[in-house]
């Protein structure tokens, strides 16, 4: 079998960082094993937003999740590790905190503030693709 290592970007949201969730949601990356390439707190800009949720530009949510998303500081990381895309999603667990499996990072933090999934601690990107796209991204001076 070939190995595929692979570099994804995670995001800790304003409502990760605010609840002081860095440092555990970090060490759950660490004790899966992958490997932080680059971790830097940030200031989102609507700009880097409109590239970043591209995707989603038009839907009811994309307003609102752009808002949440500038209101404080996020933690943006790269991370590596054979298949790492998939393997942090899966740790991240599905979109929506309330449903979210317990053992995963939001359904064991995460939950609905009455606002529907909008603030659920952490992206990661979905793809080989996203990844590349999304790294480019938040870090355009390189990794
Ligand atoms: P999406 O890419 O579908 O989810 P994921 O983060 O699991 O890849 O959506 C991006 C973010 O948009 C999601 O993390 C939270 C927000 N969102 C809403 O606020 N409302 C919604 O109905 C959906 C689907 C997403
Ligand atoms: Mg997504």
């Amino acid at each position: 079998m070939t190995t595929s290592t692979e570099r994804s970007l995670v995001l800790v949201k304003p409502d990760g960082v605010r609840r002081g969730l860095t440092g555990e949601i970090v060490r759950r990356i660490e004790a899966k094993g992958y490997t932080l390439v680059r971790l830097e707190l940030r200031t989102a800009t609507r700009e880097l937003l409109a590239a970043h949720y591209a995707e989603h530009e038009g839907k009811p949510f994309y307003e609102p999740l752009v808002e949440f998303m500038l209101s404080g500081p996020v933690a943006a990381i790269v991370i590596e590790g054979e298949r790492c895309i998939e393997g942090f999603r899966s740790l991240a667990g599905t979109t929506d905190p309330t449903v979210a499996a317990p053992g995963t990072i939001r359904g064991d933090l995460g939950r609905d503030w009455g606002l529907a999934v909008q603030q659920n601690l952490v992206h990661g990107s979905d793809s080989p693709e996203s990844a590349v796209r999304e790294i480019g991204i938040w870090f355009p001076e390189g990794s």
